[in-house]
């Protein structure tokens, strides 16, 4: 799992832990997702291309750096909707690009709903942002799309995420670098990882 970036991080551990509690409620998880999203970008990111830039401080003149690429953050709707603030707070200057797609619920097969992409791609590095790993047919889907847009550099960053899910992902698209919080044990017979946290979707939004 060469390309698997599984966090180790203590803050992480103690947010997921709560995430995942049965207990916790909408605001809370939402609230969760969000910060989780955060840290994870923090990690993903950090490889990023930086240019020069000459500033001035107070005291004195300085080179100091920027970001030199156009960064594309993509939400997979829904449940990927709720890690796009803590992720923006860091990169305010990243372009929002949303992807719709289902699992279809008796195939577990994901079904493209929503992509209003321009032709040309505007952004040079692309996180995908989705809470659940699974069976990884929406990950590979949205890479694949990503990909035909023209994106080069791609990165997968999830809460939670199922052996059988990464494989699939990996095995699809080897060049794509996956951030997730967790790796869990397996996906149950209606394709829910287990431990897990449930329906990542209908837990943020109430419906459940
Ligand atoms: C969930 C999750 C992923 C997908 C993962 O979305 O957010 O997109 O399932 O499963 P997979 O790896 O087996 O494809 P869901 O289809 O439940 O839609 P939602 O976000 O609208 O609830
Ligand atoms: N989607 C979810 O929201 N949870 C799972 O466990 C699997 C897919």
């Amino acid at each position: 799992m060469s390309n698997v970036y599984s966090s180790t991080h203590p803050l992480v551990a103690h947010k997921l832990t709560r995430l995942r509690d049965k207990n916790t409620d909408p605001k809370k998880f939402r609230e969760l997702v969000r910060e989780l999203a955060a840290l994870l970008a923090y990690e993903a990111t950090a490889d990023l291309a930086t240019a020069p830039r000459q500033i001035e401080t107070p005291l004195a003149p300085l080179d100091g750096v920027e970001l030199s690429e156009k960064i594309g953050l993509v939400p997979i709707l829904r449940a990927g909707l709720g890690m796009v603030e803590g992720v923006w707070e860091l990169i305010p200057q990243a372009e929002v690009w949303h992807i719709g797609l289902y699992r279809d619920e008796r195939t577990l097969k994901p079904v493209e709903y929503y992509n209003k992409l321009p032709v040309e791609p505007t952004v040079s590095v692309c996180l995908i942002l989705d809470p659940m790993l699974a069976t990884g047919g929406s990950a590979v889907a949205a890479v694949d799309v990503l990909k035909r847009w023209g994106v080069r550099r791609i990165k997968f960053v999830g809460l939670i995420g199922a052996p059988e899910g990464i494989a699939a992902l990996q095995k699809a698209h080897p060049d794509v670098p996956i951030y997730l919080a967790a790796v869990d044990d397996h996906l149950n017979e209606r394709g829910y990882i287990v431990p897990g946290l449930g329906d990542a979707g209908d837990r943020q939004f109430g419906t459940g």
